[in-house]
C-alpha cells in the first residue's frame, strides 16, 4: 500500500500510474475509519481507476480547542482497515505544512446561506474551514469523482455547492449512514464513548424515527417541542438542536409544502462529546 505525507510525492505517483482518461475516486475523512468509512471506500473502488483516501485532523474546522486536541488520531489502526479494502487505496495522510504551506486559516466562502444553518449557527466558521480544506484537497488529488457520509448531510450540500460555485468537474457522491446494532450513526467520536454512553446514544436515533412517524401528521414545530421535552427528560444527553429543515435549502420547515423534501436534523453532547445525526422525513 502507497502512503504519502506531501504533496509533491503524491501526484508524482498519481502522474505515474494514471492518464488524462483515468477516473479517480477520492474519500476525504479525518481519521479515526469505521466500516462507515470503509463503504465509502468500496464504493469508490467499485466505480474508479484509482481510489485515493485523505486523512488529515483539519485545524481551521474547529472551532473548539478541545475537540480539536481530542479527535481521535490513528494512523496506523487506519491503515490496517484500509488494507482490509484493498492494498490498491491510496493514502494521502498529510501534515498541516503540507495542506497549509504555513498560512492556517480558512478562506472565507459564501454557500448561498447552506453554511448559517444548524453546524453553521453553533459551530460559527465551520463551513469556511470546511471549504477551505476540501477545494485544497480536490486541488491536489484531482479526483473525478469524491465520497462522501450522508450523516454529514449538511457538509455533502456544502460541497456541491462548493464545486458547482468553483466549476470543478468532480461528481459528489453520497452514501448512506451507517449505524452500529443499536442504531447508533457510526462517527470517528463514538471512539470517546463509553460503553454505558454508546448504549445511552441510542436513544438518538430511536428520537428521529419517532419523529419522523409524527412528522407524518403533525407540524414540524409540534415535532420540535416534542423531541426537545423527550430530551429533557434525559438528564445524560443535551440536546444542542433539533431542526426541520428542506433538504435542499436547508432552511427550517415553517409550514410544510408537500413537493418539498425534508429532513431532521440533530445534534446532542454526551459528556463533552458531540454527536449529529440525521433522517430524510417524506
Ligand atoms: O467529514 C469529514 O471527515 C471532514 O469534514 C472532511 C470532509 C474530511 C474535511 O476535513
Amino acid at each position: 500500500m502507497k502512503i504519502f505525507e506531501k504533496q509533491i510525492d503524491l501526484n508524482a505517483h498519481l502522474k505515474s500510474i494514471s492518464n488524462p482518461n483515468s477516473t479517480i475516486g477520492f474519500v476525504p475523512t479525518m481519521g479515526a475509519l469505521h466500516s462507515g468509512h470503509l463503504s465509502l471506500l468500496q464504493e469508490s473502488i467499485q466505480n474508479n481507476a484509482f481510489t485515493v483516501i485523505s486523512i488529515f485532523v483539519n485545524p481551521t474546522q474547529f472551532n473548539n480547542q478541545e475537540d480539536l486536541e481530542k479527535y481521535p488520531r490513528t494512523l496506523n489502526h487506519d491503515v490496517e482497515k484500509i488494507k482490509t479494502v484493498s492494498d490498491e487505496i491510496i493514502v494521502y495522510a498529510p501534515t498541516v505544512e503540507d495542506i497549509y504551506e504555513g498560512h492556517t486559516v480558512s478562506q472565507h466562502f459564501n454557500f448561498d446561506g447552506l453554511e448559517n444553518q444548524m453546524e453553521g449557527q453553533f459551530r460559527p466558521g465551520h463551513y469556511d474551514g470546511v471549504g477551505t480544506v476540501v477545494k485544497r484537497l480536490f486541488e491536489i488529488v484531482k479526483p473525478t469523482h469524491a465520497y462522501f457520509g450522508e450523516k454529514d448531510f449538511q457538509q455533502l450540500q456544502v460541497v456541491k455547492k462548493l464545486v458547482q460555485k468553483l466549476k470543478m468537474p468532480i461528481v459528489i457522491v453520497c452514501c448512506p449512514i451507517h449505524r452500529e446494532s443499536n442504531g447508533l450513526a457510526m462517527s470517528s467520536r463514538n471512539e470517546r464513548l463509553s460503553d454505558s454512553e454508546k448504549k445511552q446514544a441510542a436513544v438518538i436515533y430511536k428520537i428521529l424515527k419517532t419523529a419522523k412517524t409524527k412528522f407524518k401528521t403533525k407540524s414540524a414545530s409540534t415535532v420540535s417541542d416534542l423531541v426537545s421535552k423527550t430530551f429533557e427528560a434525559i438528564p445524560t444527553i443535551t440536546l444542542e438542536y433539533f431542526q426541520i429543515a428542506d433538504e435542499v435549502t436547508l432552511l427550517p420547515c415553517l409550514r410544510k409544502n408537500k413537493n418539498k423534501k425534508y429532513r431532521a436534523f440533530i445534534a446532542v453532547f454526551i459528556n463533552n462529546i458531540r454527536l449529529i445525526d440525521t433522517i430524510s422525513l417524506n
